[in-house]
């Protein structure tokens, strides 16, 4: 993981725009609105790679406190020098922060990448408040099975027609559709939420069910 998003880090936000046909940002600033936090708010922006969540919290809530985490450093040094303040090194399966340490939870394209979803989704839920929020913005396969193939087909091509021009390596950005044939459905997602602790799941899809959102709070 750390090696492949190296590569990528510098490429990586316009990569992001293009995969989503520019809509990504607005996506990720609906996320931000879905959840009501306190007015300081402390945010853990996890998997942050260039520290997108953390920016969108900093314009709307400017007294939160964001710290940003992810596993490479490369998209650690890019988001701190794009005014991220706090951002640390950290592995989202076994995280540097006490019980219960934050209100929010933001994860941008994250949980795929997650060894084991389940497990870190029970991490998740230890650090963050009774009553705080967890949000996370993912692909995820389309429920028609026609819609589903047409899917994995664009990202598969369309990561290995950017990832040679960017890159000179074809299959560097097909890590997306190797992902998500083995990633759970978004109603599978809601029940994993309520299995570790979750309660007033909102998922929101997009693209057909090719992205959602989830919103949930712990109980
Ligand atoms: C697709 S990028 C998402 C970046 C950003 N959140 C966004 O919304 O654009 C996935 C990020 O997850 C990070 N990552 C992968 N596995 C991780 C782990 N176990 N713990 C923390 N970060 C991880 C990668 O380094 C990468 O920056």
């Amino acid at each position: 993981m750390r090696q492949m998003f190296g590569v990528i880090a510098p490429r990586y936000d316009f990569i992001t725009r293009v995969f989503s046909y520019g809509m990504d940002r607005r996506w990720k600033r609906q996320g931000v609105a879905m959840a009501a936090m306190p007015e300081r708010a402390v945010v853990l922006d996890l998997a942050c790679g260039t520290g997108d969540f953390s920016k969108l919290v900093a314009q709307r809530c400017p007294q939160a406190v964001t710290i940003a985490a992810d596993l490479t450093h490369g998209m650690l040094r890019l988001a701190r020098s794009s005014g991220v303040e706090e951002a640390v090194c950290a592995d989202a399966m076994s995280m540097p922060f006490r019980d219960g340490a934050f209100d929010c939870i933001f994860i941008g394209y994250g949980l795929r990448n997650f060894p084991r979803l389940e497990k870190a989704v029970a991490e998740i839920e230890r650090v963050t408040k009774p009553g705080g929020l967890l949000v996370s913005l993912d692909f995820f396969l389309p429920r028609n099975p026609v819609l589903r193939q047409i899917y994995l087909g664009y990202l598969f091509l369309n990561g290995a027609f950017w990832g040679t021009v960017l890159h000179g390596r074809p299959r560097i950005y097909t890590y997306i559709p190797d992902s998500l044939r083995s990633f759970v459905s978004i109603d599978d997602f809601s029940s994993i939420l309520r299995r570790n602790g979750y309660g007033k799941v909102d998922a929101r899809g997009f693209l057909f069910g090719g992205i959602a959102l989830h919103c949930a709070a712990k109980r």
